[in-house]
């Protein structure tokens, strides 16, 4: 079985990406894998912000751990919306979920 999800990049184009459940890491990991490189910087460590997205259409129903919290909380322009893409697992839950890449992930520490 396949899902897809869609990307809108920092341009505001979209792209509908198929997955496989689990057939990477995290949601991180496929769009840099297919669409768009430069977010990551940490690895999927959860720590930098690079990879942060706002869920723009979809109900993400996992929990945020409380490293993902703090990162967020010291990302700029995070709001109740943005999520880290290393942290969100590629599972059915989030078929056709709508994610906007934020480009200007400056922490404030
Ligand atoms: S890759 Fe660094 S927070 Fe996601």
């Amino acid at each position: 079985m396949s899902y897809s999800v869609n990307i809108i990049s920092t341009d505001n184009s979209v792209v509908k990406i198929p997955f496989k459940p689990n057939a990477y890491p995290n949601l991180m990991e496929l769009i840099i894998d297919t669409y768009y490189e430069e977010i990551g910087e940490c690895l999927g460590k959860g720590l930098c912000g690079t990879c942060h997205v706002k869920v723009v259409s979809g109900t993400m129903e996992d929990f945020m751990d409380s490293t993902e919290k703090q990162t967020l909380s010291n990302t700029y322009n995070s709001d109740s919306q943005s999520r880290l893409a290393c942290q969100i697992m590629l599972t059915k839950q989030i078929d056709k979920m709508t994610f906007k890449i934020i480009n200007d992930n400056i922490l404030n520490l």
